[in-house]
């Protein structure tokens, strides 16, 4: 498990260094493990018009279902952050739609932390 956050994590700390945030300053990295063995990166891209920005999570996510990859086995969110920055509500609800209870890697200054993705989001919205 340590190998898979710390080589995860790595991926989420490259991404992070493409990330496109004049606007807050808070570079965002994110990388998603899939069913089919394939990491896929993602980071940040914020827009003038604030509310069409993207989070890291939410493109790594994009990115694998796009490839054909619509089943992820874990992911790892990176920021510089002292404190431990979670994914958004936004983007655990994108991410339960592709991914069961998954480990979670959230990188902050004491190290990574593992969480998992039922601890974040008990309860995710499906419709009836
Ligand atoms: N952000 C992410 O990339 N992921 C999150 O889960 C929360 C926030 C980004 C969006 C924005 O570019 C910046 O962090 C500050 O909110």
């Amino acid at each position: 498990m340590e190998n898979l956050a710390n080589k995860l994590m790595a991926a989420a700390a490259q991404a992070a260094k493409h990330s496109y945030s004049p606007y807050s300053g808070f570079p965002v990295g994110a990388a998603v493990l899939t069913a089919g063995g394939k990491v896929f990166c993602g980071t940040n891209v914020e827009n003038a018009s604030y509310g069409a920005t993207m989070c890291a999570e939410r493109v790594a996510v994009f990115k694998a279902v796009s490839e054909g990859e619509r089943e992820i086995t874990a992911i790892a969110v990176y920021t510089d952050a002292a404190a431990y920055a979670f994914p958004c509500g936004m983007c655990l609800q994108v991410l339960s739609e592709f991914a069961g209870d998954i480990p979670v890697f959230v990188a902050g200054s004491s190290g990574v932390k593992h969480f998992t993705l039922g601890q974040l989001l008990p309860h995710r919205f499906e419709k009836s």
